[in-house]
């Protein structure tokens, strides 16, 4: 899906962690900007220690990786860019996942993506992705394109 955003529209991730997926990310053409805290003290501490940035930055050496350190919702208030993908996988609640998509996706001009998409989740703090999917994007009737692939959700904007 990266290689088919065209490289005037950016690719962006909420959530890049070590930086795994951020360089599949960057496979395409686009610029990819891939926004986490990194912080161990204001973020999540299974996710964040000392290390966890500077692993970031050594697997995506030399990609077309801008990292943008801070809260999701925080840097959403500063950004202007159009999006080609918008890759959500930063906080798993209803709560995180619905404000990271109203905060985000008017930007979209292309795709959007989210990654722990599951019917079966019963745990709070992870299955606001299938609701979030369930209860607004589908009823916006703003995308179109639905797929699932493995535990990622996909649509087109319409
Ligand atoms: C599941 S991990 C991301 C995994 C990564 N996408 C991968 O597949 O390799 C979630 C990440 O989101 C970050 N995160 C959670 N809530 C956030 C927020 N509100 N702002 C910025 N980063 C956040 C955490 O620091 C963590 O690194």
């Amino acid at each position: 899906m990266a290689s088919k955003v065209p490289p005037d529209l950016a690719i962006v991730e909420l959530g890049s962690f070590k930086g795994k997926s951020t360089s599949y990310l960057a496979r395409g053409k686009a610029s990819v900007f891939a926004i986490d805290q990194w912080d161990s003290v204001s973020g999540n501490p299974i996710y964040n220690d000392s290390k966890t940035f500077k692993e970031f930055l050594e697997i995506t050496k030399g990609l077309n990786v801008t990292p943008l350190k801070g809260n999701t919702s925080e840097i959403s208030k500063v950004w202007t860019r159009p999006i080609g993908l918008l890759f959500i996988d930063a906080g798993h609640g209803f709560d995180d996942v619905s404000q990271d998509y109203r905060s985000w996706s008017p930007f979209v001009r292309g795709f959007i993506a989210f990654h722990d998409y599951d019917p079966k989740c019963q745990d709070l703090k992870f299955n606001g992705v299938y609701k979030v999917v369930e209860t607004i994007l589908k009823p916006s009737g703003l995308w179109t394109d639905y797929e699932i692939v493995g535990s990622i959700f996909t649509a087109r904007r319409k």
